[in-house]
């Protein structure tokens, strides 16, 4: 069901923990099945130098966690903003039809936890 990129990432996730004083976090959840992911990040001068992941979910969504944090960490806050939930799924060369709205969590979260450093850094 799932390829072996998707599998390397849920055996060896990449980035699980959470941050100790975070600069911004994202939680964002599926109120049907009550999965969570929360994204803590750390920012320096507009660029993610930390980010880590906390998950509760499937394998598509432990997955789909590590992937964005790989290809958020050391990129702009722009840049990050732009990486959508369909990069993530193609970045881990595609999921499963019916896993597709797991992996919805992830970009959400990220860019819910560049929004909460942006709202928590204006006056
Ligand atoms: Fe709930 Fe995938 S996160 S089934
Ligand atoms: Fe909850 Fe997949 S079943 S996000």
């Amino acid at each position: 069901m799932y390829n072996e990129t998707v599998k390397d990432h849920f055996y060896h996730p990449r980035n699980a923990g959470e941050l100790e004083d975070a600069d911004g976090i994202g939680e964002v959840g599926d109120i049907n099945c009550g999965d969570i992911m929360r994204i803590t990040l750390r920012v320096e001068r507009d660029i993610i130098t930390a980010i880590r992941f906390k998950t509760f979910g499937c394998a598509a969504a432990i997955a789909t966690s590590s992937m964005v944090t790989e290809l958020a960490n050391g990129k702009t806050l722009q840049q990050a903003l732009r990486i959508s939930n369909a990069d993530v799924a193609a970045a881990l060369g595609g999921l499963p039809e019916e896993k597709l709205s797991c992996s919805n969590l992830a970009a959400d979260a990220l860019h819910a936890a560049i929004r909460d450093y942006r709202a928590r850094r204006s006056p």
